[in-house]
C-alpha cells in the first residue's frame, strides 16, 4: 500500500502549480515560537514534515489551527516549559527548534539526529555556535540538554556553511543580548525567508542574503501575516522530468531566481527556458544532452538536493555525464535502483558518479529510500517503458503534497497504492 506505480515512457504535456518550500516553512514554524504572539502563515504545504513540527509546537502549549494552506500559530501561552519526550526526540527536523528553544524557553532536551542515509549529518557546529553564545550541553545516551540563563551575542565563524546551523543561530541570536556577527553564514533562500519573516516580525538583521549576518538581538517581536514562498526543489524536481521524459511543461509560481544552476544545466541539456512572472515554461525534446561535469555546491551552486533527480534525468541522455556530490558524502544510493532500471552508471571513488547515457529505461519495482533520492526514481518511472512500482512512498511523501496529482497534471500515468 505504502507503493507509487507509474506507466512511464511518454512525453510530459500540461501545468501545474508548485507548492510552498518545505525548508523554508519548517524555520518560520520555529521562529514563531520566539515571537509570543499570533502568527499566520500562508502557503504551507501540506507534507509530513509541516505536520509533525505542528505537533512539536503543540506538545508544549502552543495552538496551532490549519485552514487549507494557512496556518495560525499562538505561542502566546505555553503550558510546558521545556520540549523533550518522543514529539522532539522522534524526529530529524526537530533540530531547527534548537535555537527557538532556547531562546523562547533557555532549555530543551533533544535525541541526537544520528546518522542518516545521506550521510553523516552531524550538528556540531551547531553546538559550538550555541555554546559561544552561553550555552551549556550535557549529553547523555543519545540525548543532550542544552541550556541557557541569558543567550549572549558574539562573533561565530562557521567552518562550513551550514543551512540548519545558520537557522539555529539566527534564532538564537534574535533573543541574545547584543550583537551576534555571523560568518560564512549560508545564503540559501530558505534562510533569506527566515530572516525576512524575522525582520517583518520587529527583529533587527543585516545583511541578508550575504556570508555575514548582523543581529542586533532583544527587539520586541510581535505577530505577522507571512507567504511562505514556493518550493525551488519541487519546481526542480518536475522541471528534472521534462528533461527525462520529454515534453512541454508550465510550472506555475515556479521560484525562477532561486533555479539560476538548475536552469542552467537545463539548457545544458538542451531544453527551451522561457521564464514569466507566472512561472516557469519548459520545452525539451527527445535528444537531451549529458552534462560532462557537474558538482553540487552551496548556494547559488547546484542543490545537493537535485543531484539524484538530475541522475535520473540523464540516466537516458546523449553521451557521459560525471555528477560530484561535494555535500553529502552518502548520497549515490539511487544508483543501484536506477541500474536496475537498465541505466549505466559507475560510481567513481566516494564523490564522483559516470553516467552513460543509455536508450531507454525499463520499468520494475524499485525502493525509496529517502526523500529526494525517492522522487528521482518517479522521474525514472516517467521516463521508463512499461510499469515502475516505487515502494516506500513515505518518504517521497515527507517533502511533495501530493506528487501523484502534480504528475497527473503533466500528463503522467501515476497512482499510488
Ligand atoms: C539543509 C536542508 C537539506 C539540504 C541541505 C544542504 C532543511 C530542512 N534541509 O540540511 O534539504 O540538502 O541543507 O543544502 O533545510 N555539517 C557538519 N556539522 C554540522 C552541520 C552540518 O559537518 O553541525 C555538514 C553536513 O554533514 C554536510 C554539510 O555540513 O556535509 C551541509 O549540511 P547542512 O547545510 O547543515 O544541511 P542541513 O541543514 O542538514
Amino acid at each position: 500500500m505504502d507503493a507509487i506505480h507509474i506507466r512511464g515512457g511518454n512525453a510530459l504535456f500540461g501545468e501545474t502549480k508548485i507548492q510552498g518550500s518545505k525548508n523554508a516553512v519548517l524555520p518560520v514554524m520555529a521562529a514563531a515560537l520566539l515571537i509570543e504572539d499570533v502568527c499566520i502563515i500562508e502557503n504551507c504545504p501540506r507534507i509530513l514534515d509541516v505536520h509533525h513540527m505542528q505537533q512539536l509546537l503543540e506538545s508544549i502549549g502552543c495552538r496551532v489551527s490549519r485552514t487549507d494552506r494557512t496556518l495560525t500559530i499562538d505561542t502566546r501561552n505555553l503550558s510546558e516549559d521545556t520540549m523533550s519526550g518522543e514529539n522532539v526526540t522522534g524526529m530529524r527536523s526537530s533540530i531547527t527548534l534548537l535555537g527557538a528553544m532556547l531562546g523562547r524557553m533557555g532549555e530543551v532536551t533533544m535525541a541526537y539526529p544520528g546518522g542518516c542515509v545521506i550521510g553523516e549529518r552531524p550538528i556540531d557546529l551547531h553546538l559550538n555556535a550555541l555554546r559561544r553564545m552561553g550555552v551549556s550541553i550535557y549529553e547523555k545516551e543519545g540525548f543532550f540538554t542544552a541550556r541557557v540563563k541569558e543567550l549572549e551575542g558574539t562573533v561565530i565563524r562557521l567552518p562550513i556553511s551550514s543551512v540548519g546551523a545558520t537557522e539555529n543561530i539566527i534564532l538564537a541570536a534574535v533573543k541574545a543580548k547584543g550583537v551576534t556577527v555571523l560568518q560564512n553564514a549560508a545564503k540559501e533562500p530558505e534562510i533569506v525567508t527566515l530572516c525576512e519573516f524575522l525582520r517583518e516580525a520587529g527583529a533587527v538583521i543585516e545583511g541578508i542574503g550575504g556570508s555575514v549576518l548582523i543581529v542586533q538581538g532583544g527587539h520586541k517581536l510581535h505577530g505577522i501575516r507571512f507567504r511562505i514562498p514556493a518550493d525551488r526543489i519541487v519546481a526542480g524536481t518536475y522541471l528534472m522530468s521534462v528533461l527525462g521524459a520529454g515534453g512541454h511543461i508550465f510550472l506555475e509560481d515556479a521560484p525562477v531566481a532561486q533555479m539560476r544552476s538548475m536552469l542552467k544545466a537545463a539548457e545544458e541539456m538542451g531544453a527551451e527556458i522561457h521564464v514569466s512572472r507566472e512561472g516557469l515554461n519548459v520545452i525539451a525534446d527527445e535528444s537531451r544532452k549529458a552534462i560532462p561535469y557537474l558538482k553540487t555546491e552551496v548556494y547559488p551552486g547546484f542543490p545537493t538536493d537535485m543531484q539524484s533527480p538530475l541522475m535520473a534525468a540523464l540516466s537516458t541522455a546523449r553521451g557521459v555525464s560525471v555528477i560530484e556530490e561535494a555535500i553529502f558524502e552518502n548520497r549515490f544510493r539511487i544508483v543501484e535502483q536506477l541500474k536496475k532500471m537498465g541505466a549505466c552508471i559507475e560510481i567513481l571513488g566516494k564523490r564522483q558518479a559516470r553516467i552513460e547515457g543509455v536508450d531507454s529505461l525499463l520499468g520494475c519495482q524499485v525502493t525509496a529510500e529517502e526523500l529526494r533520492g525517492g522522487a528521482a526514481l518517479v522521474i525514472a518511472g516517467c521516463m521508463a517503458l512499461g510499469e515502475t512500482v516505487i515502494q516506500n512512498r513515505h518518504f517521497i511523501e515527507r517533502g511533495y503534497e501530493d506528487i501523484c496529482r502534480d504528475y497527473r497534471n503533466l500528463g503522467v500515468n501515476i497512482y499510488t497504492g
